[in-house]
């Protein structure tokens, strides 16, 4: 298939792009840098031996959108750009909305009009909100959130399945992943995050690479075995095979809106996690433990079983598979990518 990638310089969106190209799809990507660094492209192509297409704007520009779509052929797209920051959202709530919406609506505009059929969208674990109990089934309701960047996430659902339902032959699989992390086994693309990372992975290896002193664990009060929550880390491999299962299945189903979880079905502990990395490492990574942090959940987890039923999709990757090979990026890469 000829595949356009929105999003394709980011984290989740450049493991994709590195399978698909391996799995003989046709690849093009279109980002804004608005969260990556252009060289990221020099390792897409070292992995993938090609130098993928590649085209640098902004898809809220719905000139530009259309203009590509107008010049290019393509039989799906799959629509990581985003912005991510669950915190961030809470100070810039209408660029969040702007972004995170506005991308969709020129996406799926074009597509309609150059009869593009399928569309395959990042959305988050997120829209489970903080009323649902784990294991989170695709059919809970209402999706719900607790933050502005989470809301974007509520409102493409609504918006895409809506679009699907009532146009011809147009096509949605919405993928909600739990907690990616890791990075590609040879250590070459990973997660860069600008500023201090958000998220615990990064942090615990920006800590072990000596760019931070040590973790703060946000609370170990919570009703779970260690006192620490509990999540389903997803390795970002596994979750770029998700996206290449979804993609065939689509292409061969001709269901209106299909939406699965990419998650393991298994929670692990933050104190759990920074033991799994400290046995990467070899050494020990210092903590300490904090306050709670406001609107965390005690424990999420996905029910995987409906991507496994239909897309005969599991993840395979271990939580020691994760901090192995996200130690192997960060250690190779202790600022992330180089600015050229
Ligand atoms: P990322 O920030 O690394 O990648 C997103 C990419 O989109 C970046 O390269 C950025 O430059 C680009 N982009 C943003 N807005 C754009 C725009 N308007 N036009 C063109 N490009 C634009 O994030 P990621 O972790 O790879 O996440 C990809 C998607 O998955 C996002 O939609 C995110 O919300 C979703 N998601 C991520 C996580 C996670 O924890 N990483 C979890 C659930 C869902
Ligand atoms: C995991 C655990 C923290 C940092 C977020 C978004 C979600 C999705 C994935 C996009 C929690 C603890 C963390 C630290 C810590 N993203 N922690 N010290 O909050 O489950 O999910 O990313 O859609 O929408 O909310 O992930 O990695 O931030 O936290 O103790 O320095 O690690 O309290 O228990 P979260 P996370």
């Amino acid at each position: 298939m000829r595949v356009l990638v929105s999003g394709g310089a980011g984290y989740i969106g450049s493991h994709t792009v590195v399978q698909l190209v391996a799995a003989g799809h046709d690849v093009v990507i279109v980002d804004s840098f608005a969260n990556a660094k252009p060289t990221v492209m020099n390792r897409i192509e070292a992995l993938t031996g090609t130098a993928v297409p590649l085209h640098s704007f902004d898809i809220t520009d719905r000139d530009k959108t259309e203009h590509l779509f107008a010049s290019e052929p393509f039989d799906a797209v799959i629509h990581f750009a985003g912005l991510k920051a669950v915190g961030e959202s809470m100070d810039k709530p209408l660029e969040y909305y702007e972004n995170n919406l506005d991308s969709t609506f020129s996406l799926v505009r074009a597509m309609r009009r150059h009869g593009v059929p399928n569309l395959v969208f990042s959305s988050s674990a997120t829209v489970y909100g903080d009323r649902s109990e784990p294991p989170y089934r695709e059919d809970f309701e209402p999706i719900e959130a607790t933050s502005p960047y989470g809301r974007t996430k509520v409102f493409n659902e609504h918006v895409l399945r809506d679009v699907a339902v009532g146009s011809d032959g147009f096509k949605v699989a919405i993928l909600r992943y739990f907690n990616p992390v890791g990075a590609h086994p040879s250590g070459m693309i990973g997660d860069d995050p600008s500023g201090i990372p958000n998220n615990l992975m990064p942090f615990i290896a920006q800590v072990a690479v000596g760019r931070r002193d040590r973790l703060t664990v946000h609370g170990d009060d919570y009703p779970t075995a260690d006192g620490t929550c509990e999540r389903d880390y997803i390795h970002v491999e596994d979750l770029a095979a998700g996206h290449i299962a979804a993609l065939h299945w689509m292409a061969a189903h001709d269901r209106p809106v299909s939406t699965w979880n990419l998650g393991t079905g298994k929670g692990t502990s933050v104190l759990e996690m920074l033991s799994a990395f400290s046995r990467a490492v070899g050494r020990e990574v210092p903590y300490a433990v904090g306050p709670r942090r406001p609107g965390d959940q005690p424990r999420t987890w996905a029910d995987p079983a409906l991507a496994r039923d239909e897309l005969g999709w599991t993840a395979v990757k271990t939580v020691d598979d994760m901090c192995v090979d996200t130690w192997r990026w960060q250690s190779a890469n202790p600022q992330g990518y180089p600015d050229a």
